[in-house]
C-alpha cells in the first residue's frame, strides 16, 4: 500500500467506524455486527501504527485507550466550575423560589428539573467541531487534563457531525459508572481474591485519573451532559440548549421536565424520589435551575454557586455505623428510655450521634450488644441490624 493509499484508507475508516458508533452508542440502531466493528477498527489500528502521522484527531481508536499519563496537566477552566447550593427541605426550595421571584423584579420565569447524576463532573471543550480537551473541576479554577482517559467514554462525539455548531463551546455533565457495570467490577474483583469498591462514584472518579488509558476503557464509563457553555451557542433557554445537545449526539438523561412554578417542581422532586432507584446510575438529588438564561443572567452568581440553581437533596435512605454505648434517659413523666449512643455519621445534612431506641423489648428484639454495627434511617427512625 502506497502512503497516499494509506492516508485515504485511515480517512475513509476513521468516518466509518465513528458513523456506525454513532448508530450503536446515540441511535441504538447497529447496522453491523460487533464483530464486523471490530474488524474495522482493528484495520484502522493496523494502518495507524504503519503510519502513524495520518491518524486523524477524530480516531476512533481513542475509543480503546492505549495511552499513559505520568502526570495530568493542571489547566485553567475559561468559566469557572461552581457549585450548587444544597437544600434537604421544601421549604428552604420555597424560599429560593422567592428570592428568584424578587430578583426578577416580579416577572414570569419556568424552572427546569433535573436529576443530580452522582458522579464526577467534566468540562468537555469542542473546537470547530472537535473534542480538544476534558478536564476535571478540581479546585472550581484548575482543573486535571483528562482527556485521553475521557476520550474511551463512547457515548459522546470526538467530532459532532451537524452543520452550524459554534466555533467554540464546551458542555459540562457527569462522568459515571453505571450500577449494572459496577456491579460486574466488582464481582470481578471478588472472583481473583480482590477487595470490592464501596461505590460506584469513588470508583469513577478513581478511573477518570487512572494512567493507563487501556484500563480506562475496560472499564466502560458512561457520561450524562447538562450543561452548555460559550458565547454564541443560539440558544435562548436551558431546554433550547438540552435539546441541541441532544441534536449534537451528547448523551442527556430523558428524565429532565419543565416546570412552571414550584409546585411543579415539588410534584417532580416527589415523582422521582422512588423512580430514580430503579434508574441505571446513582442520583441523590435534583437540580433545579431558572430555564430563561437572559434571566439566568441577570440573577448572577455568588462568590460559589448561581443564584439561578439549586439542588435538592434526597434523605439517605440509610447509613451504617457502630454501636458505642447505651445510655438511658428519664424523661418528665419518670419514663427511662433507652439511647443508642451511636458513633457520629453525616445523614440528610444533619450529623446523628444519638437515637432513641424507644424500650428495653426493642433492644433484646434486635439483640443489639454494644459495638454492633447498626443501620440508622433518618426518615422512619427505625434500627436495622
Ligand atoms: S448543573 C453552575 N446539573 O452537582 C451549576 N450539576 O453541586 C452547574 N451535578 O458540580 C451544575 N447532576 O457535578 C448540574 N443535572 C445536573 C447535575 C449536576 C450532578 C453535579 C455537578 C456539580 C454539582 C453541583
Amino acid at each position: 500500500m502506497t502512503a497516499a493509499e494509506a492516508k485515504e484508507k485511515v480517512q475513509e475508516l476513521t468516518s466509518q467506524i465513528n458513523h456506525h458508533n454513532d448508530l450503536y452508542y446515540q441511535k441504538s440502531k447497529p447496522e453491523i455486527s460487533d464483530y464486523e466493528f471490530d474488524q474495522l477498527l482493528n484495520e484502522l489500528q493496523n494502518l495507524e501504527k504503519e503510519f502513524p502521522d495520518f491518524r486523524l484527531p477524530d480516531s476512533p481508536t481513542q475509543r480503546v485507550g492505549g495511552s499513559i499519563t505520568k502526570e495530568f496537566a493542571s489547566v485553567a477552566h475559561q468559566y469557572p466550575m461552581l457549585s450548587l447550593g444544597n437544600t434537604y427541605s421544601a421549604e428552604e426550595l420555597k424560599e429560593f423560589d422567592a428570592r428568584v421571584a424578587k430578583g426578577l423584579d416580579g416577572d414570569a420565569f419556568e424552572y427546569f428539573c433535573e436529576l443530580k447524576f452522582d458522579g464526577v463532573s467534566i468540562s468537555l471543550t469542542y473546537e470547530n467541531g472537535l473534542l480538544t480537551r476534558a478536564v476535571t473541576r478540581g479546585d472550581g479554577v484548575r482543573g486535571d487534563d483528562v482527556t485521553n482517559n475521557i476520550k474511551t467514554i463512547r457515548s459522546f462525539p470526538l467530532r459532532i457531525k451537524s452543520k452550524n455548531i459554534p466555533d467554540y463551546f464546551e458542555v459540562r455533565g457527569e462522568v459515571y459508572l453505571s450500577k449494572e457495570v459496577f456491579k460486574q467490577l466488582n464481582k470481578e474483583r471478588e472472583d481473583i481474591g480482590e477487595e470490592t469498591y464501596a461505590n460506584a462514584r469513588n470508583t469513577a472518579s478513581g478511573t477518570v485519573k487512572m494512567q493507563d488509558s487501556s484500563e480506562v476503557a475496560r472499564r466502560k464509563l458512561d457520561c450524562y451532559l447538562y450543561y452548555l457553555l460559550g458565547e454564541k451557542n443560539g440558544v435562548e433557554t436551558h431546554a433550547e440548549a438540552i435539546k441541541k445537545l441532544e441534536s449534537w449526539g451528547f448523551q442527556i438523561s430523558p428524565t429532565y421536565r419543565l416546570c412552571k412554578n414550584m409546585d411543579d417542581v415539588l410534584a417532580y422532586i416527589h415523582e422521582w424520589e422512588k423512580k430514580r432507584l430503579d434508574l441505571p446510575l446513582d442520583t441523590d438529588g435534583v437540580v433545579i435551575k431558572v430555564n430563561s438564561l437572559e434571566q439566568q443572567e441577570r440573577l448572577g452568581f455568588t462568590a460559589k454557586s448561581p443564584r439561578w440553581a439549586i439542588s435538592y437533596k434526597y434523605k439517605a435512605e440509610s447509613i451504617s455505623t457502630k454501636l458505642n454505648a447505651i445510655t438511658y434517659q428519664v424523661g418528665r413523666t419518670g419514663a427511662v428510655t433507652p439511647v443508642a449512643e451511636l458513633e457520629p455519621v453525616f445523614l440528610a445534612g444533619t450529623t446523628v450521634k444519638r437515637a432513641s431506641l424507644h424500650n428495653a423489648n426493642e433492644i433484646a428484639r434486635l439483640d443489639l450488644r454494644i459495638s454492633d454495627y447498626v443501620f440508622v434511617e433518618k426518615e422512619v427512625r427505625s434500627f436495622r441490624k
